[in-house]
């Protein structure tokens, strides 16, 4: 290998992948747990703990908190909410037994010092039924420091990228990956591994191109790696088809929730006609999840989605009239009027400076003064997120006490996998847990892993060929790109190898144009999925040419290698699924309905490491609620 990289190795016992929400929530539970059982317990993340993952900016809710004690809402009345929200499809299992914990969470998380906004009674300030208003610039940060405090920095290994899974037969062993600082391999080897490195960004092309490329509504730093490490590993995968497209403020992605939830703001088109009003006899074709409340968020998407298509567009958040309906109760006293505009004024923007800063920015280059002037919302390109309002991740087993047979394999949260565990954006069919229900899982599945590990405790073996091979495979791009450098004067241009930036855009392209992002209308049909397929395993070929300048750009290659296996497993299962089921999130042309008789089921995903060859496996959807 003509780069010097040297191989550091760790051996632990429960290996945790990612420092996000999961990650903490889990690395808070294990150290507890670990400590009584004398095992021990490490973190990698590939960034910095303090503002990693998708609360890296700051939050502005938390969208998962039940107040069960408070008499408020009940656990069946949330698994209820998911699944009507995303058409019928979910674990209610492992919907139910976050619900049942995430109170305890929020809780953990005030005493950590996050500030929850709180009304004149001492109670939580609700934005929504089921998301409560914090002050959360600093909210990963003060999470990160119970990890950290929990595991200890010896524990904690940052700026470390994962690449791939260790294996040991049908068990994981590891994982390994590189510094994206020093010229570093890293093998971890461990007794149970733990994906938790959140969703994917920019597998399709985004709709911030040329000077506002990098600017998305998911944040950059994940880009598919957990897919990606359960797929190689083996793992049985699920809704892999159900992506999320959040309806965001124009250019900025700013969040909608408080503006609609909050200030009770209306979303109309460009000739005032209200999208959700008018529309609503579209709803009656989507079975019966159109006649339910809230209505689910890909048909709030598809009513809107029908406007811009009809010429309607654009769309706009009515910020200004929402203000001023909240401040005229106030109307018959001008000092206390104007005192409610400061105040909601001020709660607008730092909605924005809380989580999506950009969007506050990109007010203030506007000349955009909300109270006085509307703003425009659109759909945004397609994202993975198991943990928002989309669901792809693994399949992962269900809590012993509820689960039925078919969902329970015998440890909360294990993948199909022995000892791999997935939580946060990395397990699927159970969305809407949000930051505070990725946390709850993470505690959840800690303990599972650490009962696994004691229950299993004997190091599995790992293959120092493999380690070889997989050290060889990780620093090709750097490799190839210093021997062919010279063959071309400008660097970006060479025959020998493609670097990252242009193979994202390969992918991109291809997912956009065939597999229904943007530009396409979010609508696809078989022909179209054919043809992705078949530059996908074009990309596939070509990416074994991938070059990289230094380790950032090694980093990129990655990210990329990423992204591909996920959009592979998405065009995958949304060519399997015959149906239109969420409509605002993906629209098949060649099946333009929903199909209840047929298609209430998980569409599944696997692939098979030793013979290269993809499966897809259907399962049932119980509905453990009558
Ligand atoms: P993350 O918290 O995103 O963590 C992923 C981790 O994986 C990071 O540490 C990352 O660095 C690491 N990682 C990625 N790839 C690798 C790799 N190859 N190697 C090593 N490490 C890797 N929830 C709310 O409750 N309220 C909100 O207002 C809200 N707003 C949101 C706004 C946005 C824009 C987004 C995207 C999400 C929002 N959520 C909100 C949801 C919440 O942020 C997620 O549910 C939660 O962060 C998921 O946790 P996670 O651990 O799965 O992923
Ligand atoms: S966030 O992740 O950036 O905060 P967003 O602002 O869309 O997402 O939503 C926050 C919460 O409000 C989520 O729980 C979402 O499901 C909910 N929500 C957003 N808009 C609506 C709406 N129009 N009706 C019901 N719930 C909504």
């Amino acid at each position: 290998m003509p780069i010097n990289v040297e191989t550091v190795e760790v051996t632990t016992d429960l290996l945790l992948v990612g420092g996000g929400m999961s990650a903490c929530g889990a690395a808070v539970e294990a150290s507890y747990w670990a400590k009584k059982n004398g095992l021990k317990v490490t973190l990698v993340d590939k960034a910095a703990m303090d503002r990693s993952g998708a609360v890296a900016m700051g939050l502005s809710a938390i969208n998962q908190y039940l107040g069960v004690g408070k008499g408020k809402n009940t656990v069946e009345q949330y698994v209820d909410y998911v699944k009507q929200d995303m058409m019928g499809i979910a674990r209610d299992d492992l919907v139910y037994n976050i619900a049942r914990h995430v109170d305890g969470t929020v809780h953990l998380f005030e005493k950590w010092g996050l500030p929850i906004w709180k009304d004149e009674n001492g109670d939580y300030v609700n934005e929504g039924r089921w998301q409560i208003m914090i002050n959360g610039e600093s909210y990963k940060v003060i999470v990160a420091e119970a990890a950290k405090n929990a595991l200890g920095m010896d524990n904690i290994y940052e700026r470390v990228f994962i690449i791939e899974p260790l294996m040991d037969g049908d068990r994981v062993a590891g994982a390994v990956g590189f510094s994206v600082r020093e010229e570093k391999f890293y093998v971890f080897k461990a007794k149970a591994v733990m994906t938790c490195m959140g969703g994917a960004v920019g597998v399709f092309k985004p709709r911030s191109t040329g000077e506002g490329l990098g600017r998305s509504w998911y944040p950059p730093f994940s880009t598919g790696s957990s897919a990606y490490f359960t797929l190689r590993a083996g793992a049985e995968m699920t809704c892999q088809e159900v992506r999320f497209i959040p309806v965001r403020f124009k250019d900025a992605y700013g969040p909608v929730g408080a503006w609609f939830l909050l200030f009770k703001s209306r979303a109309t088109n460009a000739f005032g006609g209200e999208y959700m009003v008018e529309r609503k006899d579209e709803l009656k074709k989507w079975g019966p999840y159109g006649q339910v409340k809230p209505i689910p968020a890909n048909l709030r998407n598809w009513l809107g989605m029908l406007d811009e298509s009809e010429g309607k567009g654009p769309l706009y958040m009515r910020t200004e009239e929402a203000i001023q309906k909240i401040a005229d109760a106030y109307k018959d006293d001008q000092k206390a009027f104007k005192k409610k505009m400061k105040e909601l004024e001020s709660e607008a923007w730092e909605d924005f400076l809380d989580m999506t800063i950009a969007q506050a920015l990109l007010w203030a280059a506007t000349n955009t003064e909300p109270e006085k002037k509307s703003s425009e919302i659109c759909a945004a390109e397609p994202y993975f997120i198991g943990s928002h309002s989309g669901a792809t991740g693994a399949w992962v087993s269900g809590p012993e006490d509820i689960a039925p047979a078919e969902y329970n394999w015998g440890y909360s949260n294990m993948t199909t996998i022995k000892g791999l565990f997935a939580v946060g954006d990395a397990s699927g069919a159970s969305a809407h847990k949000f930051s505070s229900g990725s946390c709850t899982e993470g505690r959840i599945a800690a303990k599972a892993a650490i009962r696994f590990i004691v229950e299993n405790n004997d190091q599995p073996n790992v293959d120092a060929a493999k380690v070889e091979e997989l050290k060889e495979l990780t620093f090709r791009p750097m490799n190839l790109f210093e021997e062919h450098k010279d063959f071309t004067t400008d660097p970006e241009i060479n025959p020998n190898y493609i670097l990252p930036k242009m193979f994202m855009f390969r992918i991109q392209k291809c997912m956009d144009e065939y597999v229904g992002g943007v530009s396409s209308n979010f609508t696809t049909n078989e022909s179209k999925l054919n043809r992705a397929m078949e530059l996908l395993e074009m990309m596939k070929e070509d990416s074994e040419k991938l070059g990289a300048r230094n380790l950032h750009e090694l980093m990129r290659c990655w990210e990329n290698i990423h992204r591909m296996w996920q959009a592979e497993s998405h065009t995958r299962t949304i060519m399997a699924r015959k149906e239109t089921r969420w409509p605002g999130y993906y629209f098949r042309a060649d099946y333009p309905t929903i199909d209840e008789d047929n298609w209430k089921k998980f569409v599944n995903i696997k692939w098979d490491p030793s013979s290269n060859e993809w499966e897809i496996i259907e399962r049932p959807v119980i509905d453990l609620l009558k």
